[in-house]
């Protein structure tokens, strides 16, 4: 809570860049919400490998009204490009092999405050967030995330912009891991929420890493980040985090066995079990709305898709297939085992043999791009495959596709179900994770139990059998686009975990 002193400290500093001049009374209303950290690797808004990238951008947005929260981002190239200007408003000193960095002040084009750590040595450079254009981890990952991490630590005590600090940071997956241990080591007790997108992403390094992080040697034990005689910074956020969330209920218990677990379910069935770990489902954001969006060659609505026609002769025209009137299978991806590319790619000349057509955009693994582009070879006008990205190309295929395939093995939540769901996209998917919590089996969507060709093949043939009844086919599309797909209800369930650390942290 701000004091009666901390406001006129934010009032003699009014001159810094980013602070409006505003009445005191509205400052005070501002300053009564809870100040939110929201630490990620991605935002769509700038760059994005997957998922998590559109999570960030969605629920900060979805809490934006009844919190002041601010999202924190390393100054990569692709963020820099497109954030437009940006104050510096702090210098952060080195510690141990970290350098040092300057923390740089943005908006997004609504008005969402973001804070940039700038340190060009470690983020400008051509790549993703996390590696070269051909997929290699960047080798200095554990240098490049522990300075975001100290970053975060600093922000949230105020070292980073004068007139701010958090009441709770929420953090994301590895790359902001090792920041609740900062805050720990350094005796700061500010409640930490970490969400786990993908259990099976650790960040693991070699233990001669520990001293350039400065994480204290008796740290690296079981009760702390040691994992199976590595660093996880994973395991670091799970264990000195107030509470952790992962994107599906679901999901939460799968994490919980060892099937799943990736070696931290023994440490999350212990958070389970002291009522540390929630599954909250991930929403979609409103521009997934077939009606007007504008990347559709023509809209569409639950009760006329006639437009869905047009889309989807675009989708074959543009990935070279027959203009045909049989079923359109789409794959819409990043190419990893995960995903279950190879049971896709297995299952293709089912869905060909019965007249159906597949359009495949993705990029990822090596041996899965190449074994879809002879797949492609092998179907001329049944198969196209479009490696790389387009995030329009992708919405088009939602839009034009009835089917979308997501055998995956494990799944946390899945936006790309939804996505589809929303565009009138049936999706044949396993049942795991959010896939189970998100399609209901013959009535939105088809699931099969176990992640093997069998039975991915029959969901495959339940699928063309709907295709062939028009009814059938319309009521399935209705209910999937009809289906709930919102932020409302999962941004409420957060503000009650949020709530929640907070009234633990000040109980201690
Ligand atoms: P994941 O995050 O595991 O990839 P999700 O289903 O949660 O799975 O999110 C996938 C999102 O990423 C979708 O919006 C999809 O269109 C997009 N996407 C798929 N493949 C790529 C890719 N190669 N690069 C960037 N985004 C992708
Ligand atoms: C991860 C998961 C995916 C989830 C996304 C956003 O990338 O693989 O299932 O939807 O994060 O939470």
């Amino acid at each position: 809570m701000l004091t009666t002193d901390h406001l006129e400290a934010k009032s003699a500093c009014l001159r810094l860049p980013h602070a409006a001049l505003k009445p005191l009374s509205q400052v005070v209303s501002i300053q009564r919400r809870q100040s939110i950290l929201f630490v990620t690797s991605e935002i769509s808004d700038y760059v994005k490998a997957g998922g998590l990238g559109e999570v960030s951008a969605a629920l900060p947005r979805a809490l934006r009204h009844h919190y002041d929260v601010r999202i924190l981002i390393p100054g990569y190239r692709q963020v820099l490009s497109q954030i437009g200007p940006v104050d510096v408003i702090a210098h952060l000193p080195g510690a141990f092999g970290i350098p040092p960095c300057s923390i740089g002040y943005g908006r997004t084009k609504d008005g969402l405050t973001v804070y940039v750590v700038l340190c060009s040595e470690l983020y400008d450079r051509e790549g993703s967030p996390y590696g070269d254009d051909a997929g290699r981890d960047w080798d200095d990952n554990d240098i490049r995330f522990a300075r975001l991490g100290l970053a975060a630590a600093d922000i949230a005590c105020g070292k980073g912009d004068p007139l701010w600090r958090a009441d709770l940071l929420h953090l994301n997956d590895w790359p902001s891991g090792l920041t609740s241990a900062y805050l720990s080591w350094r005796g700061q007790h500010i409640p930490t929420i970490l969400t786990i997108h993908n259990l099976a992403y650790q960040g693991l390094f070699e233990r001669d890493r520990l001293p350039r992080l400065g994480i204290p040697d008796a740290a690296f034990d079981i009760n702390g980040v040691e994992f199976h005689g590595k660093l996880s910074f994973l395991k670091a956020g799970i264990y000195y985090s107030s509470h952790i969330t992962t994107v599906s209920s679901t999901y939460a218990h799968e994490i919980t066995r060892p099937e799943f677990g990736c070696g931290l379910d023994g440490l999350l069935r212990t958070c389970a079990d002291q009522g540390r770990l929630d599954g909250i489902i991930n929403g979609i954001d409103d521009s997934w709305d077939p009606s007007k969006d504008p990347s559709l060659v023509s809209p569409f609505t639950a009760g006329n898709w006639r437009g869905k026609r047009a889309n989807a002769t675009h989708v074959r025209r543009s990935f070279g297939l027959a203009l045909s009137q049989g079923p359109l299978f789409a794959v819409v991806s990043r190419l990893v085992h995960q995903k279950g590319v190879d049971l896709a790619i297995s299952a293709a000349s089912t869905i060909v043999s019965q007249g159906g057509q597949i359009a495949v955009i993705g990029r990822g693994e090596e041996r899965f791009e190449r074994a879809l582009r002879e797949l492609a070879m092998h179907h001329p006008g049944s198969v196209g495959v479009r490696i790389g990205y387009s995030e329009q190309e992708a919405r088009r295929m939602y839009a034009g596709s009835d089917f979308l395939l997501m055998p995956s093995r494990f799944e946390p939540c899945g936006l790309s179900q939804m996505y589809a769901q929303r565009f009138g996209s049936l999706p044949i998917a396993h049942k795991t994770g959010g896939l189970a919590d998100t399609i209901e089996d013959g009535v939105n969507g088809f699931l099969f139990g176990e992640p093997s060709l069998r039975r991915f093949i029959d969901a495959i043939e339940r699928g063309l059998e709907a295709f062939k009844s028009r009814v059938r086919l319309k009521a399935m599309r209705q209910a999937a686009m009809n289906r709930p797909h919102g932020w409302d209800r999962s941004a409420s369930r957060y503000r009650e975990v949020y709530e929640r650390a907070c009234r633990v942290a000040a109980a201690a």
